[in-house]
């Protein structure tokens, strides 16, 4: 049990974006072509993502293919990493059920997470139950894989606690059997979450503020140039803000002096370049064209392999196949333990059956004896 099992997980709710990538999936890569684990789960939570897309089950289905290519284009490795659909593994289900048991109503509507997402989509008067529970359901997904590392963005902390608090809980009620988990955060501060291209806190699909792993060059370049900026620089020599720029975050986020070589020798470096922006000088449209080129060389070949999966698209469905196989081989041997630590394991422990048969003799014995008194002492 001492093994280091990572494993993280996406909703298909879109195709991936480059928030995901800097915020996640880059950092899977690294992870992955580390090494420096034993075992390494990607799932996809489709049924986590049916919690608030119920009424739209076709949605989900379509982005699950998507999500995928996306995870094989930026260089997921299904030889090295396990990626599977959540709904394919019952035993996450049987363990979300006995987990219920182990928090109150009031611990989930603490969740800061949740709060905000409810807030989001008006459900102030009429929660369903299972979006409350999903981050029961995530701690579930969680600990089945005796996963002990979870790489995920901070808005995820909140699940990670959740499922700290259930693991300890079940371990000291049941005796020792799951193991508790530690968020890994992104390194990069400017990694953690990238806006939108509109400045909004967050790259979101329904805000339609995003730059999509598949977009073509064309449309890369589009939405760049579109991009919100320092909304006080308006002539060129104005005095510009580079910390909340979303164009600025963005190179922070991709840029690297190599990328300045290439693009834009004029400059030694990403810092050159904020000081001359800050001066006043520099135009909002050379920053924004050399990102767009920064951004573009950075996408070429995430799409360029995206397009050739494309072509066999039933491959793709059969390396989730065969990771739906494996996840569900470790499933399967992490409920047998939960089970056997909750005594529903009737039919695997013959020693106990082979106890209770005593229990019963030994009360048959009584009973006997007590007639053979009864009848003894009529006489
Ligand atoms: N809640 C996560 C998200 O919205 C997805 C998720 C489901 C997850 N199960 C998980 C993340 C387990 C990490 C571990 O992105």
């Amino acid at each position: 049990m001492d093994k280091k099992i990572i494993l993280t997980a996406d909703r298909p709710t879109g195709k991936l974006h480059i928030g995901h990538y800097v915020g996640s999936l880059k950092r899977r890569v690294e992870l992955q072509n580390e090494g420096n684990y034993d075992e390494l789960y990607i799932m996809i939570a489709d049924t986590q993502a049916l919690t608030d897309n119920f009424k739209d089950p076709m949605k989900v289905k379509d982005n699950v293919i998507e999500v995928a290519l996306d995870y094989l284009s930026c260089g997921i490795d299904p030889t090295k990493s396990t990626i599977f659909i959540q709904s394919q593994i019952p035993e996450l289900f049987e363990l979300t059920t006995y987990f219920l048991d182990l928090v109150t109503l009031s611990r989930l509507e603490r969740n800061p997470t949740v709060k905000t997402e409810m807030k989001t989509k008006d459900y102030d008067t009429s929660i369903p139950v299972g979006f409350l529970c999903y981050p029961v359901s995530q701690s579930a997904d969680i600990a089945l894989f005796d996963t002990s590392i979870v790489p995920a963005g901070e808005d995820q902390s909140p699940m990670i606690e959740q499922c700290q608090e259930l693991v300890h809980k079940f371990n000291s009620l049941y005796g020792e059997t799951l193991v508790s988990p530690t968020i890994m955060l992104p390194e990069n501060n400017s990694c953690r979450r990238l806006p939108g291209i509109d400045g909004k806190a967050k790259m979101s699909k329904s805000l339609n503020n995003c730059i999509y792993l598949s977009d073509d060059e064309t449309t890369v370049n589009k939405k760049v140039m579109s991009m919100y900026t320092d909304p006080e620089h308006l002539k060129i020599t104005d005095k510009g803000h580079t910390e909340n720029n979303p164009v600025f975050i963005y190179l922070d986020a991709f840029a690297t002096d190599e990328d300045f070589k290439t693009y834009l020798p004029e400059y030694k470096n990403l810092a050159a370049l904020k000081k001359h922006y800050e001066d006043g000088g520099l135009g909002d449209t050379t920053v924004k064209k050399f990102l767009a080129k920064v951004l573009n060389a950075k996408l070429e070949p995430i799409r360029n392999r995206r397009y050739e999966l494309e072509k066999d698209i039933a491959s793709v469905y059969n390396i989730l196949d065969e990771g739906n196989k494996k996840a569900r081989e470790h499933a399967k041997k992490t409920i047998t333990r939960i089970r056997r630590a909750l005594k529903i394991d009737y039919f695997s422990d013959n020693t106990f059956v082979t106890k209770q048969q005593k229990r019963f003799n030994n009360e048959h014995k009584k009973r006997e004896e007590y007639l053979a008194y009864l009848a003894k002492t009529r006489k």
